[in-house]
């Protein structure tokens, strides 16, 4: 295993003016990994213990990826508190609860492999909970059958991160987190590295690589309201795969978590964890109501996080919210102990946002953009891409959830197919014998890059990131229809029309401005595709809600994908076996009253 090298196979140099001006590093690598949450974290592990020495690139701080928002907790069957789960009824309560557009071969290898992955993070050091006799602890999460969510408080992610960053750096895996990429190069259909610039200084870097993984997050802060920090999940993934050639799928399959911070405003949005309900959290309507009672009295406050965004959109739609225009959780019926050891970093979060003390006042909330069920699609079997040398992984990638993610499957989404990635693609990387360059491609990374330095427009991309953001939430946020979306397509049109004026002003700070050029044109594009797949699926199903079309319609229990050009295909799934079904109708009716807070 070697780190990057000075590139074996020099580049022809290519003699555009702009390109001539632009100094550019070169690297090359086995196995490169775009992305530097837990997915590539463990994806970059696991090359590196197969024997390629990985690159790891991210566009935050390595300790500050999205999965440090990440509260709640990582499934996997252990059976600690509940010995009679299985791992088939873990498999059907995701496909059940994902309305049967999660594809059979990821959900089932997802929950077989789930507890390797605890067991990975315990022996990198995760400090989850335990129960007084050692074993692992694992609390309710939404519309699971049991109690199978591991968790570290409510800071399970940042724990996630902070024991993958350790495994990297004892490896002594090289990793830069001031890259951003811009585009990914491709030599026909084989995908040989990828172009960026340094956040600090603009300085530009190809980087060579065998193979190329993608784990660069989803496109919920494509909404108004986002648990996503400025910055983050802004399509990144989704532009660089379309760009390489690759297809998108079910990106009209966005999760709304029906609890985020609605005040104060400019911190809208903020995740408030499922857990605060696995331990215990009782909705309330701005009339004092429990209203869950009316939506789905079996499974109340843990019911499916759609159902329950659902819920609260209806309360707040038609005039029993809150005065701020949300709901209340109110978890002041636990002891404040029990509060501040389960939930810490929910406690803080509304001290410093809010002045609010959740020991003793509600929290006050409504739904917020959260995750993307959809994204690049991927070979259920492998996560390749249809591009040769191409893998996308974690939250960039489509088909594990369905309609409706399962709180507690995306960590461990990302560490079990994070590490099969990366063993994989450094598998890939070894057996190759032959390697092929367009330079073409290299031209018009370059270009890209000098048209937004060279433009003479007068359009800032931040105000156009936050109309777009608007014009999302208006036309395409929990309840859609028809007219709505052409609405939104017609404004997203013109948008992506004024866009093209966008101009980066680099500045003593940096370059930031140049990727924020960048996100918004991954934004339009995610959006665009969003939208165009949302009118496609003519029925409700899971986080879809079509107030023109209420009906879930079972001749539609198809994937969607669509490519570069908009244009949209159904994609057929398996047949879901008959004791599945089974399985997920018995969770779905299955009253939790009385075993929260065993
Ligand atoms: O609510 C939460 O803690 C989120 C967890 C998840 O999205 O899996």
């Amino acid at each position: 295993a070697s780190g990057p090298r000075e590139s074996i196979h020099p580049l022809p140099e290519v003699s555009t003016k702009m390109s001539a001006a632009a100094s550019e590093a070169r690297l090359s690598t086995g196995v490169l990994i775009i992305g530097s949450g837990a997915a590539g974290l463990r994806a970059a592990i696991a090359a590196h213990d197969a024997g390629v020495q990985p690159l790891v690139l991210g566009k935050r701080r390595r300790d500050d990826a999205h999965t440090v928002l990440a509260a709640g907790g990582i499934n996997a069957v252990l059976g600690t508190m509940d010995p009679e789960d299985t791992i088939q009824q873990h498999v059907a309560d995701t496909l059940n609860e994902g309305y049967w557009l999660g594809h059979p071969a990821l959900v089932e290898a997802l929950c077989e492999h789930a507890h390797e992955a605890v067991e990975d993070l315990v022996s990198l050091g995760a400090r989850l909970a335990r129960e007084q006799d050692g074993r692992l602890s694992q609390r309710f999460f939404g519309a699971h059958r049991y109690r199978r969510t591991c968790f570290a408080g409510d800071y399970t992610g940042r724990e996630v991160q902070m024991s993958l960053l350790s495994g990297v750096q004892s490896r002594g895996i090289p990793m830069r987190d001031d890259l951003y990429i811009t585009r990914l190069l491709t030599d026909g259909d084989r995908c040989f590295g990828a172009y960026g610039f340094s956040l600090d200084d603009g300085s530009r870097t190809v980087i060579l690589a065998d193979a190329v993984v993608l784990a660069a997050g989803g496109h919920t802060r494509i909404f108004r309201r986002s648990s996503s920090r400025r910055d983050e999940n802004t399509g990144d993934a989704m532009r660089l795969a379309l760009g390489a050639g690759a297809q998108l799928q079910d990106m009209e399959l966005v999760q709304f978590h029906p609890t985020g911070m609605i005040v104060p405003e400019d911190v809208a949005g903020t995740l408030v964890t499922e857990a605060v309900r696995g331990e215990g959290g009782i909705l309330r309507n701005g009339e004092g109501e429990r209203f869950m009672e009316r939506y789905d009295p079996e499974r109340m406050e843990l019911t499916t996080r759609d159902r329950l965004a659902l819920a609260n959109y209806t309360e707040i739609a038609e005039g029993r919210g809150t005065a701020n225009g949300g709901v209340l959780l109110d978890i002041t019926h636990l002891p404040a102990d029990q509060i501040l050891e389960r939930l810490p970093r929910m406690y803080r979060q509304f001290i410093d946002l809010a002045m609010v003390d959740i020991t003793r006042q509600p929290m006050e909330v409504a739904p917020t953009a959260h995750y993307s069920m959809g994204g690049v699609a991927v070979d259920p079997y492998n996560h390749r891409t249809a591009v040769d040398g191409l893998y996308a992984v974690g939250e960039c990638a489509a088909g594990l959830h369905g309609a409706n993610r399962l709180g507690g499957n995306s960590l461990a989404e990302c560490v079990v197919f994070g590490a099969a990635v990366g063993r994989d693609a450094a598998r890939d990387a070894m057996a190759r014998t032959t390697v092929h360059r367009d330079p073409e491609a290299l031209v018009l990374a370059r270009e890209e890059i000098d048209h937004y330095l060279r433009g003479d427009g007068r359009d800032f991309a931040r105000p156009l990131q936050r109309e777009l953001r608007d014009i999302m939430s208006e036309h395409c946020g929990v309840v859609r229809d028809a007219a709505g979306l052409q609405a939104g397509m017609d404004r997203l049109d013109r948008l992506a029309e004024q866009a093209r004026g966008v101009v980066a002003r680099p500045d003593l700070a940096g370059y930031r401005d140049l990727a924020t050029c960048f996100e918004l044109d991954a934004m339009i594009l995610s959006a665009r595709a969003t939208v165009r797949s949302a009118m496609e699926r003519t029925e409700s199903r899971g986080c879809h809600v079509r107030s023109d079309h209420p009906d879930l319609d079972p001749a539609q229990q198809h994937n969607l994908r669509i490519d570069a050009d908009e244009r949209v295909t159904a994609v057929p799934l398996p047949r879901p076996d008959a004791s599945l079904l089974e399985l997920g109708a018995v969770t779905a009716q299955a009253s939790l009253a009385g075993r929260l807070l065993e």
